[in-house]
């Protein structure tokens, strides 16, 4: 998938502003060695570093990866994949917001980073549940539909699994005392144009096979369908649901 670095910042901040949570769960500590695996444009590698860890930010995208390097000039930000990364034993722990459901090779990201991790060390991760933006993914095949359109399952670009399989993962990897845990977290998006914005830069993959005029049609038909149940006062609240990680080594 091809990132556009720029729409992100200007209109999906709120990523890594819902990502300062499990940011402060992490805990650094003073001079830690991180890995902030999957680090967009680097905002919340950057408030880490502010904590006072010695961090390296990875991405598998050049783009983001460009545009991070560029805004924190003074952090070192690396083109990795999280599923072939071969770093060992450096890390005393591995932070990972809104990047794993990116991915459908869990079981190998998770061997990597516990191999990346030096003894004791701690992966701590948050990213899309289990019925993650269901009513968001529902309205766009049915919008795909309504408007007569194939809609193409295998386009679908997002892994959403159950905590319990995500655990079985962790714990196959190698880790100890694992703890995985999955709710509701109603995302506001910014102003009236929020879900049309979303969709733009988010949706792409499943919309890949149309015209520009085509994906604007599935924009405003799915807009439509969500609008009495995700619109209100202005602003739409997209439900979404996360799934906090919490691994050691
Ligand atoms: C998420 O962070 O949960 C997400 C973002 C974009 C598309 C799908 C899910």
């Amino acid at each position: 998938m091809k990132w556009n670095s720029e729409l992100y910042d200007a209109k999906h901040s709120f990523v890594a502003k819902y990502g300062e949570g499990i940011a402060t769960l992490l805990n650094v500590q003073n001079s830690e060695n991180i890995l902030d695996l999957g680090c967009g444009t680097g905002d919340l590698t950057h408030k880490i570093a502010q904590q006072g860890a010695i961090i390296t930010g990875v991405d598998a995208s050049p783009e983001m990866i460009m545009q991070a390097q560029k805004k924190y000039p003074e952090i070192h930000f690396e083109v990795a994949d999280a599923s072939t990364l071969s770093t060992l034993n450096q890390y005393d722990a591995i932070f990972s917001n809104a990047v794993l459901h990116w991915t459908f090779n869990h079981l190998k990201i998770f061997k990597n980073c516990y191999s990346a991790l030096k003894d004791n060390g701690r992966f701590i991760a948050e990213f899309g549940a289990y019925h993650n933006i269901k009513m968001v993914s529902d309205a766009i095949e049915q919008a795909i539909v309504n408007l007569g359109y194939t809609y193409r399952a295998d386009y679908f670009p997002w892994n959403f699994r159950q905590d319990k399989d995500i655990k079985a993962d962790l714990i196959h990897a190698g880790f100890k005392d694992v703890t995985v845990e999955s709710f509701d977290r109603p995302t506001a998006l910014e102003g009236e144009d929020g879900l049309v914005n979303w969709l733009v830069m988010f949706s792409d993959n499943l919309l890949k096979d149309y015209t520009y005029e085509q994906k604007h049609n599935v924009y405003q038909e799915c807009s439509r369908l969500l609008q009495d149940e995700l619109y209100e006062a202005g602003q739409w609240i997209v439900d979404y649901r996360r799934v906090r990680i919490f691994a050691y080594k």
